[in-house]
């Protein structure tokens, strides 16, 4: 438990707001989305979202995937334990909603859905975005389900499956048939934070991206593991410019940018 902490310390020491940062593409994406006041509607809608499922005190028998819970002891679970413990807060949904409102990607891949709570982020920041979002265990992603439908949120689709089958089976390698994959434009990576998982999700989706794909890491700090496979990511030849925000490694593979690593206060 004292891993994070001490991370903390060290990010808040290292760590700077917009002043100082020389490349216009982060400076503007700070400025404009990550300190962006403007208190936009939806808001409300994932409050009421949030607040709806920590109302349920109903539990789930949930199939209990990657890193294992700290919190969990049992696999009987009330709805708004998990809804506490497992999904994103509020004020990082909101930043989400604003990361996917100011790039205005058209396809997401979000992997780990629990109740929702980060998809309906997504779903909200542009109705225009096309979801799929995934999950192992059924009874939680029917519990989403149902919520997506009782807050009209039609642009998400979730799937049952294991990450990795998931991701092996999809079209995602260039083919002499099929020269252009699948494209993500934003990937949110949110399950199974373990070193050897990340990486290979990683991997497995390196062929889909584009000079303008935005991808998320979550809990880059959870552990020593997960602050390794940053590095390793941040390292990545492809991978130019990274945000470290503490909870989300940001990573984009613009071209015509230099690699350059930022840590940011949002
Ligand atoms: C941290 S939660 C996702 C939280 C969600 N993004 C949110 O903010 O509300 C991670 C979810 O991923 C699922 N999961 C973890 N590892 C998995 C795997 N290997 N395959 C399928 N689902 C997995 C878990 O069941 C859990 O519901």
């Amino acid at each position: 438990m004292l891993h994070p902490i001490k991370s903390y310390l060290y990010f808040l020491w290292n760590s700077k707001n917009q002043h100082g940062v020389h490349s216009p593409f982060v400076y503007n994406l700070v400025t404009k989305c990550f300190y962006d006041t403007a208190k936009y509607p939806e808001y409300a809608v994932l409050k009421a979202y949030r607040n709806s499922l920590l109302a349920n005190k109903n539990t789930i028998e949930v199939i209990d995937f990657g890193a294992g819970s700290r919190v969990f002891k049992s696999n009987t679970r009330a709805i708004n334990q998990i809804a506490k413990n497992a999904g994103i807060s509020s004020k990082r949904a909101e930043l989400l909603f604003r990361i996917v409102n100011y790039f205005q990607p058209e396809n997401i891949l979000e992997i780990g859905t629990s109740l929702g709570l980060a998809t309906s982020a997504l779903a909200l920041g542009n109705p225009k975005t096309k979801i799929i979002t995934l999950e192992g265990c059924p009874k939680t992603l029917n519990q989403c389900q149902l919520q997506l439908q009782k807050f009209n949120i039609n642009n998400v689709t979730p799937i049952n499956t294991e990450f990795s089958s998931y991701l092996t089976t999809q079209n995602l390698q260039p083919t002499s048939y099929n020269p252009q994959p699948t494209t993500y434009n934003l990937v949110y990576f949110d399950g199974n934070h373990s070193k050897k998982a990340t990486l290979k999700y990683f991997e497995l989706l390196l062929p889909t991206i584009t000079n303008d794909s935005i991808w998320i890491f979550d809990d880059i700090h959870w552990s020593k593991d997960m602050e390794e496979t940053w590095e390793i990511i941040q390292n990545h030849p492809k991978v130019t410019v990274t945000i470290d925000t503490f909870q989300w490694g940001i990573v984009f593979f613009r071209n015509e940018q230099k690699k350059e690593h930022f840590v940011i206060r949002v």
